[in-house]
C-alpha cells in the first residue's frame, strides 16, 4: 500500500543518501540526546565540533552529572542558550541518582527528564530505543504539511498532537530512528523552507503539494 511504499522509498534514499554525522555511530541514548539538544537551537555543521569536544570532555552521562560547571559553560561557549547546558546536567543527575544510571526508553518517561519535552522525547525514543514514535520538529512540520497538505497552523501549539497522530500511524515499525533521521534530512535539502520538492527528489510521487502545485501554501503558519 501506500504507506509502505513511501516507508521504503524514503529509507532506500536515506541508506545511500544520508549525511554522515558523529552522533549516526551508534544508538547510545547519551550520545543521541546531546545531539537532539545541542541541535535544537543550532545548525548541524556548527553543532559537529562541539558535540565531538564535548564528547571527549564528558564521554558519559556519570561524567556530565560530575562535571563541575566552570568546564560545561566553557564546552558549552559559543552555542549559546546556556540553560540548555544546565538541564543537561539537571537530568544527567536525573538519571544517574534517581535511576542508578539506566535510561527511560519511553517518550512519557523521557518527559520526566529535565530539558526534554516532546521532540527531543521522541528523537531519542526512536533513535536509542527504537520506539515508533514522531519526533515533530519544525522541519518535521514542514515535509509532513507538503507532503499530506496537512493545513492545521503550526504556530498553535495544539497542532503538534495533530501531526504526532498523522506520523505515528505512517512511521516505519521496523526503523523508526531512521524514517524519523530521513525526514530531517528531508528537511535540509529537497524540503527547506526556501528549496520547494524537485523532480529529483526521492518522495515526489508521494508530495501532494508538489503534485497541486502548492507546496508554497505550507507548512500555515499564522504570526502569533
Ligand atoms: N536535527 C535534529 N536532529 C537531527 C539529527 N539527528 N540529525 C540531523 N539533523 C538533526
Amino acid at each position: 500500500d501506500t504507506i509502505e511504499k513511501f516507508q521504503a522509498t524514503l529509507l532506500d534514499w536515506y541508506d545511500h543518501h544520508k549525511r554522515i554525522l558523529p552522533w549516526r555511530q551508534d544508538h547510545d541514548p547519551y550520545h543521541i540526546w546531546v545531539s537532539e539538544i545541542m541541535l535544537q537551537q543550532t545548525q548541524v555543521q556548527t553543532v559537529i565540533p562541539y558535540y565531538l569536544n564535548f564528547m571527549k570532555q564528558f564521554p558519559t552521562v556519570q561524567a556530565l552529572a560530575e562535571a563541575d560547571e566552570g568546564s560545561l559553560m566553557k564546552a558549552w561557549e559559543g552555542l549559546g542558550y546556556y540553560s540548555r547546558a544546565r538541564n543537561l546536567q539537571r537530568a544527567a543527575k536525573q538519571i544517574v541518582n534517581d535511576y542508578h544510571g539506566n535510561w527511560p526508553t519511553t517518550v512519557s518517561g523521557l518527559k520526566e527528564l529535565s530539558g526534554i519535552g516532546p521532540y527531543t522525547a521522541g528523537a531519542i525514543a526512536s533513535i536509542a530505543f527504537n520506539q515508533p514514535v514522531a519526533a515533530i520538529d519544525g522541519n518535521a512540520f514542514r515535509v509532513f504539511s507538503r507532503l499530506l497538505e496537512i493545513d492545521d497552523d503550526v504556530a498553535k501549539p495544539q497542532t503538534r498532537k495533530i501531526f504526532e497522530t498523522v506520523v505515528n500511524q505512517i512511521i516505519s515499525k521496523d526503523r523508526p530512528g531512521d524514517f524519523n533521521q530521513a525526514i530531517m534530512d528531508l528537511g535540509a535539502s529537497y524540503m527547506t523552507a526556501t528549496n520547494y520538492d524537485t523532480n529529483q527528489s526521492p518522495v515526489k510521487a508521494f508530495n501532494q503539494s508538489y503534485r497541486d502545485g502548492i507546496e508554497d501554501q505550507f507548512p500555515v503558519k499564522t504570526k502569533k
